[in-house]
């Protein structure tokens, strides 16, 4: 493992391309090339050779810089653990100390750069049906583009019919004990447990704890409101049948000097939309980009996010809206940490990164 110097080698991380419907890319395995991340034949004389790969569209994609990759020629975040520490950043460097805090406005939004939203979650903006309270968080009004959050307190006793009609649903509680029934089947819940509807299918909510059941729904793709039902939906997808995940120490994966664990993804039949509980040590990422969209819920600890020009706090109970492509650093000022949830879309891998 190279030391923290290393970190800012310009192959620590990988390259973004915009690929053309059926051309052929020679993607340089060896590392040589000076045409990185494509071959120019500096490979002659070895035993490497190029790995070609044809678009199936016109693509957006992130090939492997570091040659570490099990995913060639593609990124699978495998650069994040060639050094000690993820990449960080000064907080108190020249630059940084002249970019500016925003404030939320009376939506209790921070508005920072490209789309970037810090939100607060107001009490009195909740809708109340029944013993549900809700409203959406993140949606097209914060310029979101494949998914929407929405944020749902159940109090004793069980909740109307919801669905998202035919998206994904990826939810998360963060506080509370009772069930999640989807279709006719029902499932225990409580705080720090990821939950999966699949397309077509519809949940309640029910709660049985002295605290109201708090959990945050993103649905994807983007939906503009929870529609609500008179009759429970009965459908449920039995080729998927675990539909909760819940935290495991065992499960947890390295990136850096950071940890996450996947919740909802690929292992439980999510192969488009992957929800994922992470761990920040005290300090600034370097700035980065994905090109999955991208939702967090803060759940302990505090900081800042940062854009190119602008900065918001954050602290937990907050909702932070990352899109596409936007540069962005999450700092975590707590001594003790910070603990995420986040839900990324179109997406499966949240350590890749650029
Ligand atoms: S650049 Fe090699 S795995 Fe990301």
């Amino acid at each position: 493992m190279a030391d923290d110097a290393d970190a800012s080698a310009s192959h620590a991380k990988p390259c973004y391309a915009e690929l053309v419907a059926g051309r052929t890319y020679l993607w340089c395995a060896c590392g040589r090339s000076r045409a990185q991340p494509f071959c120019d034949g500096s490979h002659r004389g070895t035993t490497f050779r190029p790995l070609p790969y044809t678009a199936k569209a016109d693509e957006e994609v992130l090939f492997c810089a570091c040659k570490e990759t099990r995913t060639p020629p593609f990124c699978d975040g495998a650069h994040n653990n060639l050094f000690a520490t993820y990449k960080q950043d000064d907080p108190d460097s020249p630059a940084n100390r002249a970019i500016p805090s925003i404030s939320a406005g009376r939506d209790g939004k921070a508005r920072l750069d490209g789309g970037c939203t810090v939100c607060s979650i107001d009490d009195a903006s909740l809708e109340t049906r029944g013993v549900i309270r809700h409203r959406r968080i993140i949606g097209a009004e914060d310029g979101a583009l494949h998914q929407s959050l929405f944020y749902l307190e159940c109090s004793r006793g069980s909740s109307p019919a919801a669905s998202f009609d035919d998206r994904h649903v990826v939810l998360f509680a963060t506080g509370g004990q009772g069930r999640i029934v989807i279709g006719e089947r029902a499932f225990p819940i409580g705080a720090n447990t990821g939950m999966h509807v699949r397309p077509g299918e519809g949940f309640r909510l029910e709660s049985n704890g002295n605290e109201p059941l708090k959990v945050f729904a993103a649905a994807c793709p983007r939906a503009d409101a929870i529609s609500w039902h008179d009759m429970p939906a009965s459908r449920f997808d039995d080729r998927f049948p675990q539909r909760t995940v819940t935290l495991d120490p065992a499960a947890r994966q390295r990136m850096g000097d950071r940890f996450f664990q996947m919740l909802v993804d690929k292992t439980i039949g999510s192969n488009v939309v992957a929800q994922f509980i992470g761990d920040i040590p005290q300090s600034k990422a370097t700035p980065h980009r994905h090109l999955y969209e991208e939702s967090l819920i803060v759940l302990s600890g505090e900081g800042w996010m940062w854009t190119e020009s602008r900065k918001a706090p954050v602290r937990a109970g907050d909702v932070i809206f990352l899109p596409r492509k936007q540069v962005h650093s999450l700092e975590c000022t707590a001594p003790a940490g910070m603990l995420v949830v986040g839900v990324i879309y179109p997406g499966d891998n949240p350590s890749i990164n650029y």
